[in-house]
């Protein structure tokens, strides 16, 4: 295989990776008080668009933290849109 096939090949994979990271169902944040499982594709669906969450572009967001969690990155938008949950148990479940 010449080496422009294999360049191809390369970012095709990456395209396609990117493909499966895009639907990603579920994100959880293990932490003391309750592990978080945040619904990543029914946020996906339920918004219908990336942006306003992912304001640089899909994948990790910079400096998500606790204070952006309980902001406008989670609990925030749910006071706001009034959906979702809004009470520590909703969010953090076992513990
Ligand atoms: C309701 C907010 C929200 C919406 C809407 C949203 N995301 Fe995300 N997404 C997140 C959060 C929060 C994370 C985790 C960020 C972190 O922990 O750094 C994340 C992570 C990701 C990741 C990285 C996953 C990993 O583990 O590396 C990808 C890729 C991604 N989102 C793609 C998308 C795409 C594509 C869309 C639009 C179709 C989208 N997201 C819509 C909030 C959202
Ligand atoms: C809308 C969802 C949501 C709600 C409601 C919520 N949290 Fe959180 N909380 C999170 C997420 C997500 C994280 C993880 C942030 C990270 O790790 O980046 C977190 C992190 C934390 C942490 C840090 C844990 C550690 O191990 O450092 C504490 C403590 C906490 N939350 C307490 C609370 C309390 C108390 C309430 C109720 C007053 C509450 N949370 C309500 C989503 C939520
Ligand atoms: C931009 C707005 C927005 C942001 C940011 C957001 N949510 Fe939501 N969330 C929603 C809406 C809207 C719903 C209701 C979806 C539905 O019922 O179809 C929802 C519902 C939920 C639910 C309930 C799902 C169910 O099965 O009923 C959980 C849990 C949740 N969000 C956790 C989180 C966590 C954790 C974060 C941050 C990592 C977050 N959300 C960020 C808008 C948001």
């Amino acid at each position: 295989m010449q080496w422009r096939d294999c360049a191809a090949a390369a970012a095709a994979l990456l395209i396609a990776g990117a493909g499966v990271a895009g639907a990603i169902e579920t994100i959880t944040y293990p932490n003391r008080i309750g592990q978080v499982n945040f619904p990543h594709k029914l946020h996906q669906e339920a918004l219908g668009q990336c942006r306003g969450c992912h304001e640089k572009g899909p994948g990790k967001i910079d400096g998500f933290d606790k204070v952006l969690a309980h902001g406008k990155g989670c609990k925030g938008c749910h006071e706001t849109m009034k959906r979702g949950p809004t009470l520590c148990k909703g969010c953090h479940k076992g513990g």
